[in-house]
């Protein structure tokens, strides 16, 4: 199980020391071995890094660059990352396919930049409202998954998120079965693709995880944790998300 928090683009400084300091002593007091990661703005990535240093708690961050090095004004290179100690990179979250138009391509390309330096893709891919009514849900997601996957060879290294676009920010969530199903598309997908691998992955579902609901969606087969947003922002509450992925497999 993987637990892993998204900040987006939230916290001064100070908050985002402080969050740390409390995510990491909440996970180190629940004393599991579900693994926790915080991915807060690039800027405060070395900050937060220092803070939970001999902790359980792991550093990804939000974005990586698709390009290796050069002339690419305001990007944030793979090497950078796994220079200061990141473990996780978040590779085509929908709010950077809808906003920044990021294309499966991309997410492919990203997708190796941090394989090849030694970071953990977290892969993301959900559909839309429109496609979900329009039972497209496995066309889109296996899709997304073909596309963003199709540099890679094997998927030791790969987390993959299932997040549907309309249950981000929105304080809608799947229900646990809409998450085991999709799951269940994913799995045989990645299985089909990486065989054992693939079998193995850590799918995360992510899309207004909270204290309240986690233990529901996390207790379905092939979800392996969740990526969660706005309550990551909550030090106590994401610690009780942990808490709930430790109970999904006792
Ligand atoms: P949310 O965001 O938990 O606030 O819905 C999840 C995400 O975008 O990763």
């Amino acid at each position: 199980m993987l637990v892993v928090g998204n900040w987006k683009m939230n916290t001064s400084q100070a908050e985002a020391v402080a969050l740390a300091a409390g995510v990491a002593r909440g996970v180190a007091e629940a004393d599991t071995d579900v693994g926790v990661g915080v991915c807060p703005p690039f800027v405060w990535l070395e900050a937060v890094r220092e803070r939970t240093e001999g902790s359980p708690v792991q550093v990804g961050a939000q974005n990586v660059s698709s390009e290796e090095s050069g002339a690419y004004t305001g990007e944030v290179s793979a090497a950078m990352l796994s220079d200061l100690g990141c473990t996780y990179a978040i590779v085509g979250h929908s709010e950077r396919r809808a906003l920044y138009g990021e294309t499966d391509a991309v997410v492919a390309t990203k997708t190796s930049r941090a394989l090849s330096h030694g970071l953990t893709p977290i892969v993301c891919v959900g559909e839309t409202l429109d496609e979900r009514r329009a039972d497209q849900v496995e066309a889109v997601v296996t899709g997304q998954l073909s596309g963003s996957l199709a540099e890679a060879d094997d998927a030791s290294r790969i987390v993959v998120a299932y997040e549907p676009v309309w249950a981000i920010g929105t304080g809608e969530t799947a229900t646990p079965e809409q998450a085991r199903d999709t799951h269940a598309i994913i799995r045989r997908w990645l299985t089909d693709r990486f065989g054992a691998s693939g079998a193995a992955v850590e799918i995360l579902y992510g899309g207004s995880v909270k204290p309240g609901n986690a233990d529901d969606l996390f207790r379905q087969p092939d979800v392996d944790g969740g990526l969660v947003g706005g309550a990551s922002l909550d030090a106590e509450g994401f610690v009780e998300i942990v808490r709930a992925a430790a109970r999904a497999r006792e």
